[in-house]
């Protein structure tokens, strides 16, 4: 699956740039950022319960944000499909709770350690960040593979059921070589936004439906 971010998508213009992937794309992510756990302010719950309600994406969203629970608890009237929040934290998911039905993952940072045992048997997906979050078109990190791999060993040897999201720096240029090395689902902000959305959009499919 390819998920559109909307971080990097001009804001102003969000309802004209999501109307072509409406009903193409089937999730859609939100990056929620604090100005705290890193250096950039995103979208309110306004904005997104809009969003939600004008074209009825299921959303993954992604909480990039010192206090996690606070901000899953401001949003929790959207619908969300899938919430991730980070490792580096220090927040455990079994003191995160999140609305019933909802898909709980965890995004790990380039520098990162490896997540303990602990934390991988209690989730449900990790989201392998693929650049220093906090900004659209950063710098996609080359140790991204060797961690997807990794996530992708361990969940091989143990059979566990967990999935693994990359996001960001994906681009036609990567995304290949990212589900051979494991990964499941993919976040791309301006790989699609900086181009016609659903061109590229689409590009991206059929580069990984041949696989
Ligand atoms: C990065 C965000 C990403 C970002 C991806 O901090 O978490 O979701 O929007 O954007 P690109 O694909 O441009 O790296
Ligand atoms: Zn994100």
């Amino acid at each position: 699956m390819i998920l559109p971010s909307i971080l990097s998508a001009s804001h102003l213009r969000l309802k004209e740039l999501l109307e072509p992937l409406h009903g193409v794309a089937p999730m859609l992510h939100v990056d929620l950022e604090d100005g705290v756990f890193v250096p950039n302010i995103s979208f309110g719950p306004k904005l997104i319960q809009e969003i939600y309600d004008t074209f009825g994406f299921a959303l993954d969203v992604h909480y990039m944000v010192r206090e996690p629970q606070r901000f899953i608890d401001m949003f929790a009237d959207i619908p969300q499909e899938m919430i991730s929040y980070h490792a580096e934290t220090g927040v455990h998911p079994r003191d995160i709770t999140v609305p019933e039905g909802t898909l709980l993952g965890i995004a790990v940072n380039p520098d990162s350690p490896r997540l303990s045992p602990d934390i991988l048997s209690s989730i449900d997906f990790v989201v392998v960040m693929g650049v220093h979050p906090g900004f659209g078109g950063a710098p996609f990190e080359a140790s991204t593979y060797e961690t997807v791999s990794w996530y992708d060993q361990y969940r091989g040897d143990r059979e566990l059921p967990f999935e693994i999201l990359v996001d960001g720096g994906v681009s036609r240029d990567n995304i290949r070589a990212l589900i051979q090395a494991g990964g499941d689902h993919f976040v791309v902000g301006s790989g699609i936004f900086k181009y016609d959305p659903l061109a590229a959009y689409r590009e991206l499919t059929t580069l990984c439906d041949d696989l």
